[in-house]
């Protein structure tokens, strides 16, 4: 199983639709994918049809010890192919409860590793805060993917995300390959264009040489529960995010990222 995670220190970025999106393709390709949802907010938990106030599993037993095997605590969701580790919002206490706890950072590696076989791949999508979820997630995966809103303001967060990889990487075997993906780019507005040429100029290397498109069919699709992919296959954001998973699987693949600096 390879293990990907969505991050940015930023609120409503695209992190969550770009999760939900490419397992959606990924899953259109034959592949079996395991979203997990690290956000207390439960956006991608409520996206996928379950409640995250409800009482059903999630990954907060996980944190608190298990009640059973990680396997047991996966729903599946409506699409064949995607399954789930929900989240609830009683995430938001585990950094008062466990924070200085040592070993729960690799809560969410350990258990992982035990359904390894079971998936192709495992999309992490984090909360916007730097926190005992966040650090799990970044020592969990593999690759990690940084959307970006194209507009000033996000640039803030990008910088804060890259001050988090380079303090991860000093905890990790070897650094976390990772892609900015510029999110949400309106090519009508100059703000934009200037946040674009803004991270060429300052992360060239680790820079994704296209960019997704606002598309109002992301809104749609959330409101329907399911992927873009799954409801407007040929809308520009899906196409969009297929050119982005090629670009994924060929570094991926090859096995030697963009490594942080
Ligand atoms: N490319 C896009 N075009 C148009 N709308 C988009 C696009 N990407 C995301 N959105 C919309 O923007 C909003 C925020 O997106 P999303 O929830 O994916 O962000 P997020 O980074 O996960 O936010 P949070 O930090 O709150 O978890 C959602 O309503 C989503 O449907
Ligand atoms: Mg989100």
């Amino acid at each position: 199983m390879r293990i990907w995670a969505v991050a940015n220190q930023k609120g409503g970025v695209g992190k969550t639709t770009t999760a939900v999106t490419l397992a959606g393709l990924l899953s259109q390709r034959g592949q079996r994918v395991l979203l997990v949802d690290m956000d207390p907010h439960g956006s991608m938990t409520s996206y996928m049809g379950y409640d995250p106030d409800g009482d059903g599993s999630s990954l907060y037993s996980l944190f608190h010890g298990g009640c059973g095997s990680v396997a047991a605590m996966i729903r599946n969701t409506q699409f064949e192919k995607i399954s789930i580790l929900t989240a609830s919002t009683a995430l938001a206490t585990l950094d008062r409860q466990l924070g200085t706890q040592d070993g729960k950072g690799l809560v969410i590696a350990r258990g992982l590793s035990q359904i390894s076989d079971d998936y192709d791949y495992a999309l992490l999508d984090c909360p916007p805060t730097l926190g005992v979820l966040m650090v799990n997630a970044l020592a969990a995966c593999h690759y990690l993917i940084v959307p970006v809103q194209s507009e000033f303001l996000a640039l803030k967060g990008l910088e804060r995300m890259m001050r988090t990889i380079s303090m991860m990487n000093h905890a990790r075997m070897a650094p976390i390959p990772y892609l900015i993906v510029p999110t949400l780019f309106d090519r009508r507005t100059r703000a934009s264009g200037q946040a674009l040429e803004n991270m060429k100029e300052r992360y060239p290397q680790a820079l994704w040489n296209s960019i997704i498109p606002v598309d109002t069919q992301f809104r749609e699709a959330s409101r329907a529960g399911s992927p873009i992919s799954h409801v407007a296959s040929r809308s520009r954001g899906s196409i969009a995010y297929s050119e982005l998973l090629e670009e994924l699987l060929m570094f991926d693949e090859s096995d030697h990222g963009i490594a942080a600096g």
